[in-house]
């Protein structure tokens, strides 16, 4: 059997700087709690590893009491950050660059007077982020939410980094339709999700059975699997080798991995050990 790894896949640069400076945190911190607005990343594993060295998940800033506060790479509102100022609480930004740039160009938009329109999932840290920096807003996750706009004024579109380019123009396409008397439309799609998917859709095009490897609530995750699905219907969302069905690699000549954003390295090497192992012993 051949186990066949994605090009490009797993940890991007954000999530990588998010989880260093995490460790980083909590290795120099001489006191006080240090506390994560949200799970950190969509990573059980990465979660519990922080959780053990001191960091504190939670879900509200109702829960921070003094200490330090980490913003995960999905960033957080002008709302959330101004209260943790309110409260004195040392802030350390982990929010991803790109995520940033996405936060600059909405307030941007608001200030010219743009109606923002993001095209994403509105339940979506990253989005629910975004949002907070425009004031006049809305999200448009499918056709559905098309309802949201009105065909006259000035709409300024972008988009969840982490959605994909035909979602994204597919969107956009639509959006044109409404007749705007001005469209501005910035692509803030991040180039690291993209370099994964297309490295996926090669992939799977090229294996018996696919496996993408991820938080099941990681959205970059469901997107690649998604993607998969589309090009090869022997595909299998999976968050490690524990819940990998050894039928589905028994007598199979050749098996595709890919990971999200989010999935460390090791879950992919283990991943792959497993696969080959199970390969073997069922030949
Ligand atoms: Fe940032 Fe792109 Fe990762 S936006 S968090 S580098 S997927």
């Amino acid at each position: 059997m051949k186990v066949k790894v994605a090009e490009k896949c797993g940890f991007c640069p954000g999530v990588r700087n998010a989880i260093n400076l995490a460790r980083k945190t909590l290795a120099e911190n001489s006191g006080g709690k240090v506390y994560c607005l949200g799970q950190i990343i969509h990573n059980n594993d990465i979660v519990d590893e922080l959780s053990e060295a001191g960091l504190e998940t939670v879900d509200s800033i109702d829960e921070i009491e003094g200490g330090t506060v980490l913003i995960r790479s999905h960033g957080a509102t002008l709302a959330e950050i101004e209260e943790l100022e309110k409260k004195g609480v040392r802030i350390v930004d982990a929010t991803c660059v790109r995520v940033k740039r996405v936060q600059r160009i909405a307030r941007e938009l608001s200030k010219e007077r743009y109606k923002v329109v993001v095209i994403g999932d509105e339940n979506h840290p990253e989005v629910k982020a975004v949002v907070g920096y425009a004031e006049n807003v809305a999200v448009i996750g499918s056709r559905e939410d098309l309802h949201k706009l009105s065909g006259h004024g000035k709409l300024g579109v972008m988009c969840q980094t982490t959605q994909s380019p035909d979602h994204f123009s597919g969107t956009v396409a639509e959006i044109m339709d409404y007749g705007f008397s001005e469209l501005k439309i910035v692509n803030t799609l991040c180039s690291e999700t993209k370099k994964r998917q297309d490295a996926a859709v090669k992939l799977c095009k090229e294996v018996d059975v696919m496996f993408v490897l991820g938080g099941l609530h990681s959205a970059n995750t469901r997107k690649l699997a998604e993607l998969c699905k589309k090009h090869n219907n022997r595909t299998f969302h999976l968050q490690n080798w524990r819940e990998l069905d050894k039928k589905l690699v028994c007598g199979i000549e050749t098996v595709g991995v890919t990971a999200g954003a989010s999935t460390p390295d090791r879950v992919i090497d283990s991943f792959v050990e497993h696969v080959k192992a199970f390969g073997e012993a069922g030949e």
